[in-house]
């Protein structure tokens, strides 16, 4: 076969991690629908659990069908490894409680899925990390300003919902590694299809797989991508856990015994701590089944995001040109604030999540989504169906309103993710959607009148 280390995207999105399966010659990637393995030998099983050899104990921790996913997505995205898990939400929790325990301190971008926010400003919070939310995200000299001797890690995402906005990962990342903290990047929207962050200095990239990787709204998965830059063996007093003894895992210290002079000749600490540490105690595991239904997305990747690309542009243009609509934010138009990011960090597109602001605020975005027939009214992006929601009272409802503003949810958003249908039935539904809110708008005074007489 071919030398996979030169294979394009849409090879290695089919073939990155898999051979056909040596016991019944399987094509397509097995179910492993088992929790257990059989140790070959007392010494084998030692081994195993002593990281001397690496092997299938436990599905909690490792699975041979999550195994062809990981490796598959460390393949697109150019990662050193991959960790599977339960959910995008367990991804970003374990990626940061890697790095940050009780008493530390992480810098994160405002602008995030509103999920991502309630775990960082309350959760982390009750475990004792703080975090300072950036609102300026491209501003290196608001990151510098808000990191404090505690600081662990920088968080951001690099197409941020709902707004499409697009981080300046290089610049972020230089402020990151000035500091001597990894930068960590939500890459859910763009997909590796779209943009790699690591390729920009991310050290670490986490996903939502339920969304585009998956692919078809079928199931919960999330991604830990491990760049194996960043080296927590540098500042042993930044990072303690890292580098003394693990006494829940033989004594191992993870920067010395798995980092860049460890035992696998590579810098893997990040994915393997985040696997036998938090992964073991905390027990997030993806479901095998799960595993192959976001692996047959993944086989599909690149031709789904071409569509969805092409797609989401058309919605674009159309939205532009509309009467009703006060501003778009996608971030490949033309006229964009992030419009330069996007032609040096997304030149393929900014994703096919699109926002935009309907004239008439609260009353027009609710007739607007609910006279949609075909787009579906859901909290999810990146299914192959086309999407809508009004972030302020759904996805981004259980923050305050600044949290809301800070995030760029504003009272008469529409959120959109555009599918694979035709074109033409996306955009005759769009029209229908806007008929319904110039209809309620219409009736809105009269309404408001009726009310004061009675
Ligand atoms: C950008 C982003 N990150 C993370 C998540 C959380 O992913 P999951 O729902 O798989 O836990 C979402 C979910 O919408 C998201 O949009």
């Amino acid at each position: 076969m071919s030398d996979p280390t030169t294979w394009g995207f849409e090879t290695r999105q089919i073939h990155a991690g898999q051979q056909p399966d040596p016991t019944t010659g399987a094509r397509a990637l097995p179910i492993y629908q088992t929790t257990s393995y059989v140790f070959n030998s007392t010494e084998h099983a030692a081994n195993l659990f002593a990281l001397k050899e690496l092997g299938n104990i436990y599905t909690r921790i490792m699975n041979p069908t999550q195994a062809v996913v990981e490796e598959r997505i460390a393949a697109l995205e150019g990662g050193i490894g991959a960790l599977l898990v339960a959910s995008g939400q367990a991804a970003t929790t374990l990626a940061l409680l890697n790095i940050a325990e009780a008493g530390d301190h992480i810098v994160s971008s405002s602008a995030l899925y509103g999920g991502t926010l309630n775990l960082l400003k309350y959760s982390f919070k009750r475990l004792g990390v703080e975090v300072t939310f950036v609102e300026a995200q491209n501003d290196p000299d608001a990151w510098r300003a808000a990191v404090q001797p505690n600081t662990k890690a920088f968080f951001a995402e690099s197409i941020a919902n709902p707004k499409a906005d697009v981080l300046d990962i290089e610049a972020v990342a230089a402020v990151a590694h000035e500091v001597g903290v990894p930068l960590v990047v939500d890459n859910t929207i763009a997909t590796p299809f779209v943009l790699n962050p690591l390729a920009h200095g991310a050290d670490v990239v986490v996903h939502s797989a339920t969304k585009y990787i998956g692919g078809h709204g079928t199931s919960i998965a999330g991604v830990i991508v491990d760049g194996g830059t960043f080296d927590f063996g540098a500042d042993p007093e930044k990072f303690p856990t890292w580098n003394t003894p693990d006494e829940s895992y033989h004594g191992l210290v993870y920067a010395r015994d798995l980092g860049k002079d460890g035992a696998f000749g590579a810098n893997v600490s990040f994915g393997l701590k985040a696997r036998v540490q938090l992964l073991r105690d905390l027990g997030p595991a993806a479901a095998p089944f799960n595993a192959f239904l976001i692996a047959q997305g993944l086989e599909t990747l690149s031709l789904r995001l071409e569509r969805h690309l092409a797609n989401a542009k058309a919605v674009a243009a159309f939205l532009s040109d509309h009467p009703q609509v006060e501003v778009v934010h996608w971030a490949s138009l033309p006229g964009h604030p992030a419009h330069e990011r996007a032609a040096k960090y997304a030149p393929k597109g900014a994703g096919a999540v699109l926002a935009f602001e309907i004239k008439g605020g609260v009353d027009a975005g609710r007739a607007f989504v609910e006279g949609l027939e075909l787009h579906s009214h859901v909290a999810n992006i990146g299914d192959v169906r086309s999407l809508a929601i009004h972030p302020a009272t759904t996805t981004h409802s259980q923050g305050g309103d600044e949290d809301r503003l800070a995030a760029g949810v504003t009272p008469g958003l529409v959120r959109l993710a555009v599918g694979l249908e035709t074109i033409d039935d996306i955009l005759a539904d769009l029209a229908t959607g806007f008929a319904a809110a110039a209809e309620a708008v219409a009736q809105a005074p009269a309404e408001a009148e009726a009310t004061t007489v009675s």
